[in-house]
């Protein structure tokens, strides 16, 4: 590509690859497995999520590389004993792999040849959880390992840790309350003999944000950071929040008790003892219901860096100031020391949802620079400090009369699908979802005012259009570098190896390789089953792996929210593990028969009932987990328009009644829903099967 003019340093690095590598394990915090002068040791670990607490994703290994990868193939594929699917970075410790998924549930697998060693699954009652609970039970973004213990959340705002060898329960501790609006369905993250974790509010606006750090060998807390304010009617905890305070405008407590989620990235510092929390937006996300004399909504879409051990904030860094698209910052911080003005210095890097990468200085959070990577319609730049130019014109609260196009869309330009890196050529993979979202504000829609299709940019409009893209940013020049496109806007997390690879698995199910200096595609293979987790590698005895989980299942927001971007239909199969390696000769496992869209047994019903089920489908949060379009992507949630509710009877029993609640199929009661609401629900599902049936209306499957 342009940027690289010939014997560039980038070319040069990437020639000299196991030196560099070799010259990197001096005085860095990278894992012994970085290759020495072209020698590989013959076996490796990935221990932490995105292999190193610095949250790289990269790996130093080059047996696999740009000059053999046309001949890797599957070593092995296991379907596994779980209906969601998997998403979570593989864990591989001492030849095993652990996977976690949804349930709280751990595999332990061999990694040479898949075999099952033995498996973990949480059976607790949750039925009294929130809906946040419920969600957080049917999405699990991995484990960590410490201590010779793995860790996950169960989704209802629980930690349990297993032994490692055995499976068997060690501890379980709690952490939210998942009766009020909180849940958990991040992987916690660990270090300095503790494990880290935040939560999720499902952008209700009802409860405060926090993250609890416990200790690991016993569960016990140690200590809890709030993200936003108590009440101000009291005492605040502590001078910071009285500072904190101040930045919401008046009367901001009635409106919203402000969230500020952390509910997916924390980087913990090993060098500086430092925990980097990435705070999510405040909700409700249109501002216009918010204080009108808001300031910076402390501290909301902001990266805050607390002392690991005591919780004690040090800085915090304001990304998406008035934010009314939850740009959440809580997706995509990783630690790389760059070169900055002649010198070496440790740095974070941020990618959140909005559209720009950021680079802040570690020990103080100042800004060294940043820029967007990718077109937005919000903001025309960022300020000498990184603050965002913000052009009035995209801020659709001050234009109800109109209907505005939001680029990114409030699922973000990246979510929390991993980035990677390359520390020779400090290039920083991203996962880019392109998806404008089409917001108008309507009084009567229950979902905070505002109307949002979100499929906006499959309808046609040939100036907005939504794709899938990896881009290369160049953290040192500021940059884009190269741009992968593919037609499926959410595709999986990324691995960065020394062999000038970078990997990622795709919505349709394919896995490929792209040469990490000029995003040329190398190689590909369909796994049959779409993936949304990051691949792992390692070597054991001499042979390295490239390990990665399928089937997009319920198991992640965007997948189950947005079915048709993040899965094909015959992609949406059983979860699976698959091992690749050079020379691999397993036969490949199948894609999904897709099941026809059969014509509906219940005939049309009223349009104008149809409608007003819609947004009650959506105000509830039924979108949350059975997806836009009621067709969601596979694994525990059915589709609501390949199998429609037989009849109206049917519908109440299983959402007022809560009849399919209670035996852990995860499918909430809805007490307060009334007789008018269920008939609406089932004029809107049975039309909706029609309309596919049909195929009538934009993108159908
Ligand atoms: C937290 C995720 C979640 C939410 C929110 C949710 N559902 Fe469900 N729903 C499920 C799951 C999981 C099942 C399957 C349960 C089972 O198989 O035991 C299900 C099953 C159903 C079924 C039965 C389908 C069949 O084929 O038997 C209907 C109807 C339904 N949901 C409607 C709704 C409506 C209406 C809402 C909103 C008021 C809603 N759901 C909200 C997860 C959810």
């Amino acid at each position: 590509m342009g940027f690289f003019g010939a014997g560039s340093i980038l070319q040069q690095m990437q020639r000299m690859v196991p030196v560099i590598a070799a010259a990197l394990c001096v005085g860095s915090a990278l894992p012994a497995q970085v290759a020495q002068a072209g020698r590989e040791p013959r076996n490796t670990n990935w221990e932490m999520l995105g292999n190193a607490s610095e949250m790289q994703h990269h790996s130093g290994l080059t047996a696999i590389n740009r000059d053999n990868v046309a001949t890797l193939d599957l070593a092995w594929w296991v379907p596994m004993p779980i209906v969601d699917g998997l998403v979570g970075n593989p864990l591989i410790k001492d030849g095993i792999i652990y996977q976690g998924g949804p349930s709280a549930a751990i595999f332990a697998n061999d990694v040479k040849t898949g075999k099952l060693l033995w498996s973990y699954e949480d059976t607790a009652d949750f039925s009294k959880a929130s809906l946040s609970g419920y969600w957080g039970r049917r999405m699990n973004r991995g484990l960590a390992l410490s201590g010779g213990m793995a860790i996950i959340t169960t989704g209802d705002c629980r930690l349990v840790a297993v032994n490692e060898k055995t499976g068997k329960k060690v501890w379980e501790a709690q952490s939210c309350d998942s009766t009020q609006m909180y849940g958990i369905s991040a992987a916690p993250r660990v270090g300095a003999g503790l494990v880290f974790i935040g939560n999720a509010c499902m952008d209700s606006g009802t409860t405060r944000g926090f993250v609890d750090a416990l200790d690991a060998k016993t569960g016990k807390r140690r200590w809890r950071f709030y993200t936003v304010p108590g009440d101000p009617a009291e005492k605040q905890d502590s001078p910071l929040y009285d500072m904190a305070a101040k930045t919401w405008g008046t009367g901001w407590y009635e409106k919203s008790h402000g969230c500020g989620s952390a509910w997916d990235a924390m980087t913990y510092d090993p060098q500086l003892n430092l925990l980097y929390i990435g705070v999510g937006g405040p909700s409700p996300f249109d501002p216009s219901k918010r204080a009108s004399d808001a300031g910076d909504e402390l501290f909301t879409n902001s990266i805050v860096a607390v002392d690991a051990t005591t919780g004690e904030y040090k800085w915090h860094f304001k990304e998406t100031p008035h934010d009314g698209w939850n740009y959440d910052a809580t997706v995509g911080i990783m630690i790389a020391d760059l070169p900055v003005g002649g010198q070496t210095r440790r740095t974070v890097i941020s990618v959140p949802k909005n559209g720009f990468a950021y680079v802040l200085d570690a020990k103080t959070g100042k800004f060294i620079s940043g820029s967007a990577y990718t077109d937005l319609n919000w903001a025309s730049g960022l300020d000498a400090d990184g603050r965002p130019i913000i052009k009035p014109e995209g801020q659709y609260w001050l234009h109800p009369e109109k209907a505005n196009i939001a680029l990114p869309a409030p699922s973000g330009s990246h979510g929390w699908e991993a980035l990677a890196y390359d520390p020779a050529s400090h290039l920083v993979y991203i996962p880019n979802m392109v998806m404008p979202t089409k917001i108008e504000t309507d009084p009567k829609a229950l979902v905070g005012g505002l109307l949002m299709d979100f499929y906006y940019g499959s309808s046609g409009d040939p100036k907005w259009q939504s794709y899938g893209e990896v881009v290369a940013w160049d953290a040192v020049a500021n940059k884009v570098r190269w741009r992968t496109r593919t037609d499926l806007a959410i595709n999986g997390g990324l691995l960065h190896t020394s062999g000038g690879l970078v990997f990622q698995g795709m919505a349709d199910g394919r896995i490929v390789a792209f040469d990490a200096l000029t995003g040329k595609e190398l190689w590909s293979r369909q796994t049959g089953g779409a993936i949304r987790g990051a691949p792992s590698t390692v070597i054991v005895d001499g042979v390295q792996y490239v390990i990665v989980p399928t089937g997009n299942g319920t198991a992640a927001a965007t997948g189950s929210y947005f079915s048709k971007y993040s899965t094909t239909p015959q992609s949406r199969t059983e979860p699976r593990l698959l091992a690749f390696r050079i020379g691999g000769k397993a036969k490949y496992p199948q894609l999904a028969t897709v099941e026809p869209i059969n014509r509906p047994e219940v005939p049309r019903q009223d349009v104008a009932l149809a409608t007003k089920g819609k947004i009650i489908y959506e105000s509830y949060g039924c979108v949350d987990c059975h997806g836009m379009n009621a067709d969601a992507s596979g694994g525990r949630i059915p589709s609501l328009i390949r199998r429609p509710p037989a009849d109206l009877a049917y519908l109440k029993a299983v959402v007022q009644d809560g009849a399919l609640s209670k035996d852990g199929g995860g499918m909430p009661q809805f007490k307060d829903l009334t007789d008018a609401e269920a008939e609406s629900l089932f004029a809107y599902f049975t039309n909706e099967a029609w309309d596919a049936h049909e195929k009538k209306g934009a993108f159908r499957p």
